[in-house]
């Protein structure tokens, strides 16, 4: 990750080392906020933010189930002051291709209670390059982790929540310690949900499988995204529940995720997925969706917003 000059905190932009919290804010220490990943693209018409709109819209819908007030420093932030922000945020800052837009509680709170406690909104952009490393172009090796995506009953598994990215760090640093580039959890019944930033697909006998979003999977905007072009395309997609052997056993299997984009996967828990090389299917997708998000696609265009 590449630093950049600006942050916008709270209304207005600031240096990137001035952007700072108190050690006793309620959201470091209990987790209390909720988050965005958000892809910036060069396109033809210059830079572009990727689905920003569907971003936003799950941020704000974080804040209700949250129940943060957004007003910040006498002024309430809802969706149209967002949407603003993260523009500006982009406009002030160089090079840039990843954003993360945070609510948060900032007050300054020992006990738990977060009624009442004051909220900050910051929106910081990086220059990110490829999330799983130069390693992960060849094809992804995954793990299955010991660790479970926690389900709807133990925190909103729809919404981007700060503590609960807790299990995804725990996850993500077993598959570094065992050589893997990301791991992959399963939820509470044993299913595969998903990986720790990235949804899971896999293709087997001409099919498209994904989680269904009640295995208590982030509705990810990539996964969406996807699941419309390969239907476009001209593939069955199907949102079903998935064993861990139908993963293993799978003809190929992908993730999608902001961050990590359409990455192929060649080997799961030391075993070769399909040929152990990357797939067709996984590769159109991913040249199709490179080709949309440059902005070369005129039927995706509405999926683009220039800054
Ligand atoms: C746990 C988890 N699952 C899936 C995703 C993929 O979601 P999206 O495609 O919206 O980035 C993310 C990233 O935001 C994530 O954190």
């Amino acid at each position: 990750m590449e630093k950049s000059e600006f942050i916008w905190l709270d209304g207005r932009l600031v240096r990137w080392e001035d952007a700072k919290v108190h050690v006793l804010a309620h959201g470091l220490n209990y987790g209390t906020g909720v988050f965005e990943g958000i892809r910036v693209y060069d396109t033809p018409k210059g830079k572009a933010i990727f689905r920003l709109k569907d971003h936003v819209k799950r941020l704000m819908d974080g804040v209700k189930v949250m129940g943060f007030d957004m007003t910040i420093n006498g002024k309430k932030y809802g969706y149209e002051e967002a949407f603003e922000a993260i523009k500006e945020t982009v406009r002030a800052n160089k090079n840039v291709d990843y954003i993360k837009p945070c609510v948060f509680l900032c007050g300054e709170e020992t006990g738990l209670n977060p009624i009442g406690v004051p909220t900050s909104f910051a929106i910081t952009s990086v220059y990110m390059g490829n999330y799983l490393g130069k390693g992960a172009d060849a094809g992804a090796k995954l793990i299955t982790s010991t660790w479970h995506r926690p389900d709807n009953l133990c925190s909103p598994a729809g919404a981007k929540v700060n503590g609960a990215y807790v299990t995804s760090c725990l996850a993500k640093r077993e598959a570094i310690l065992r050589g893997a580039n990301e791991a992959v959890m399963l939820n509470a019944n044993g299913y595969v949900a998903e990986c720790t930033g990235e949804n899971i697909f896999m293709y087997k006998r001409g099919k498209i499988y994904t989680p269904l979003p009640s295995n208590s999977i982030l509705e990810g905007i990539t996964r969406n995204s996807i699941i419309q072009v390969a239907r476009d395309m001209g593939y069955e997609v199907i949102e079903t529940d998935i064993s861990r052997t139908e993963l293993l056993t799978a003809d190929e299997v992908w993730m999608t995720g902001t961050a990590a984009e359409i990455a192929p996967v060649t080997m799961i828990d030391e075993r070769p997925i399909g040929t152990g090389e990357i797939g067709p299917v996984a590769s159109a997708l991913k040249s199709r969706f490179h080709d949309i998000v440059t902005g070369k696609v005129p039927e995706y265009a509405d999926w683009i917003d220039c800054v």
